[in-house]
């Protein structure tokens, strides 16, 4: 089969980690398109910036390290520093195959390129047309490919992938349960996972605002423990936990 993208090769090797390939896959815009046009994801204020045209073109410069380093706090790690979490969480080797869940414009994508080499596979999967689009615009390696699903309905085959990211997303999906149950079917035995998303602390009148922000916008605050216990419950180990402001880092390993 031949497809008709400058990412044609990666998609290829997507293609062959699903657990059902599309009979004709759609890849006219350069990722592989699961969805119909209608499925973007929670209709919340939040989801909505995330499908526009303009949010995608400012997100990985402006965007994401300002109001990134507002929820992570003046001391909290820069978006270099989140890449080096991400990496130390994942352990990625070359010849890995790499998920990189709710991926946007590719920004963390690309960097998980990088580690896994010519041999191994990135693939950054998002339901924002606007982002993948840029994403594909933006990404120039051919061990890169997009995909078009939802987190909560991940198109992989079991045990498929070596590792998997999900950074700033989970807490804007409308089931993450469902997400981190499929997360935890298409990691391997031995899978590493990295989510980074939010966490429900600090004084009082901290917690109300940033409560009450997220509320407005439709974005869900986890608490401390929510996450880290979720894993374990899902048959993850060595769970880890960084928090930084209103944010979490977690790690975690699947049990063999
Ligand atoms: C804030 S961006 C995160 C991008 C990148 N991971 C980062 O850390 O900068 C959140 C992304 O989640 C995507 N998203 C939201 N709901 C989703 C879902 N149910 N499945 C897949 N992606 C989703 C949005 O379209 C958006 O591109």
């Amino acid at each position: 089969m031949s497809l008709p993208s400058d990412h044609s090769g990666a998609l290829e090797r997507v293609l062959s980690l699903l657990a059902t390939p599309p009979a004709a896959p759609d890849t006219r815009d350069g990722y592989l398109d699961l969805l119909p046009p209608e499925s973007t994801g929670r209709r919340s204020l939040a989801q909505a910036l995330m499908l526009s045209t303009p949010v995608p073109a400012v997100y990985e410069r402006w965007w994401r390290p300002a109001l990134g380093q507002l929820a992570k706090g003046v001391f909290g790690p820069t978006m270099r520093g989140e890449r080096d979490i991400a990496l130390d969480y994942l352990d990625l080797a070359p010849g890995d195959t790499v998920l990189d869940i709710a991926c946007g414009p590719g920004n963390f994508t690309r960097e998980f390129a990088r580690a896994v080499g010519e041999r191994g596979l990135a693939i950054g999967l998002d339901v924002s047309p606007t982002m993948l689009r840029r994403a594909v615009t933006d990404t120039d390696a051919d061990t890169v490919g997009y995909l078009r699903a939802d987190a909560a309905d991940l198109p992989f085959a079991d045990a498929s992938l070596d590792a998997v990211c999900c950074f700033a997303a989970l807490h804007l999906f409308d089931e993450p349960w469902t997400a981190l149950d499929r997360i935890a079917v298409v990691v391997k035995p031995g899978g590493r996972l990295a989510l980074m998303t939010t966490c429900a602390r600090g004084p009082s009148p901290v917690r109300g605002v940033s409560g009450a922000l997220a509320g407005a916008t439709g974005i869900r605050m986890f608490g401390v423990a929510e996450l880290a216990d979720a894993l374990a419950a899902r048959g993850f180990a060595e769970v880890r936990q960084r928090l930084d402001g209103v944010v979490q880092f977690v790690g975690a390993v699947r049990r063999r």
